[in-house]
């Protein structure tokens, strides 16, 4: 009898009994807070039980949530991972107590495969890709100097974002980066990094474009660029990823010039990945790849309303 009436469960019932457990890596950015409060209503949705562990940017934080979720027992673990390496033997403890693991938005790179179910997450090198089209096209042929404020080193979003722009303006030998440096995926350091900049660079005045690889840091660069007396998104142009509100608001005000969107919704797409493997056995593909889609100042209100109903 037990057999069946377990067979009989629809994945609704599951869910309601379901506790995942999540390490989020901190609270850096908007998009990472948005992604976070995404999680948990996209959880409430399914009847879920969401456990969040804040790891402060810290692997080893993350390392020892995950832990404590394996030592709970929870149904799966979701990892947001902070660095792109060092994974293999948590991941070992996870598998060896067969608790399903989901990846949310970053890579990680690990002996096999098979240590993680599936991965929600932006082709990051793609976005990259998209920043450079743009500017290139912007340029039109015209000389222009970049400089580049990456994310968290060892990220696999900062890796990716950074190669997938340098390929593309690689074949433009009038777009150079200049300067590039990490200013962590935060605001704070992004102004700071973006001072230094300015600072080299006469004063900002050898400066053409800041390619962010987030808005949080393009955010903290056009505040840095007020200070020095420059118009970010005109005299220096701002290009960064996410699609938070705030780069729609800097876009309406003229302060920056494009954003390539990453959803915060990376946990639904897990949620029902999950649900349907302990339904039936159903593998998801190794990538759920959500979308890149460029933003620029004429769709920037509109953006903002969207976000808005989302509760962004
Ligand atoms: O991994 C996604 C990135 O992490 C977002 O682009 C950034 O804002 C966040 O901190």
């Amino acid at each position: 009898a037990g057999i069946i009436s377990t067979l009989i469960l629809s994945a609704s019932a599951y869910s309601a009994e379901m506790t995942v457990g999540f390490s989020q890596i901190g609270s850096e950015s908007g998009w990472r807070a948005a992604e976070t409060s995404v999680a948990k209503s996209e959880a409430q949705k399914r009847g879920i039980t969401l456990k969040i562990a804040d790891a402060q940017q810290k692997q080893e934080n993350q390392i020892k949530a995950i832990r404590s979720f394996i030592a709970q027992g929870v149904d799966a673990i979701f990892i947001a991972p902070v660095v792109q390496t060092g994974w293999d033997p948590v991941l070992q403890e996870a598998k060896e107590a067969e608790i399903p693991v989901f990846l949310l938005d970053r890579n990680i790179t690990v002996k096999d495969d098979a240590l993680f179910m599936t991965g929600v997450a932006a082709d990051s090198v793609h976005e990259g890709a998209v920043a450079a089209q743009w500017l290139i096209k912007q340029q039109d042929g015209k000389a222009c100097n970049v400089v580049e404020l990456q994310g968290t080193v060892g990220a696999s979003v900062a890796l990716d974002r950074k190669k997938g722009f340098l390929d593309t303006v690689a074949a433009v030998p009038t777009i150079k980066i200049i300067r590039t440096q990490s200013g962590d995926f935060t605001r704070s350091k992004g102004k700071e990094v973006m001072e230094s900049f300015i600072k080299a660079e006469n004063n900002g005045k050898n400066i053409c474009a800041v390619y962010a690889h987030n808005d949080d840091m393009a955010i903290g660069a056009i505040q840095a660029i007020k200070e020095a007396g420059l118009k970010p998104g005109t005299d220096i142009k701002i290009i960064s990823i996410d699609g938070v509100p705030d780069i729609f608001k800097a876009m309406m005000a003229g302060e920056a010039n494009a954003s390539v969107e990453l959803t915060p919704n990376m946990a639904g797409p897990a949620f029902d990945a999950l649900l349907a493997y302990k339904k039936d056995g159903t593998q998801p593909p190794k990538l759920i790849k959500t979308e890149s889609i460029l933003f620029e100042p004429e769709s920037a209100q509109a953006q903002l309303e969207l976000k808005k109903d989302m509760g962004y």
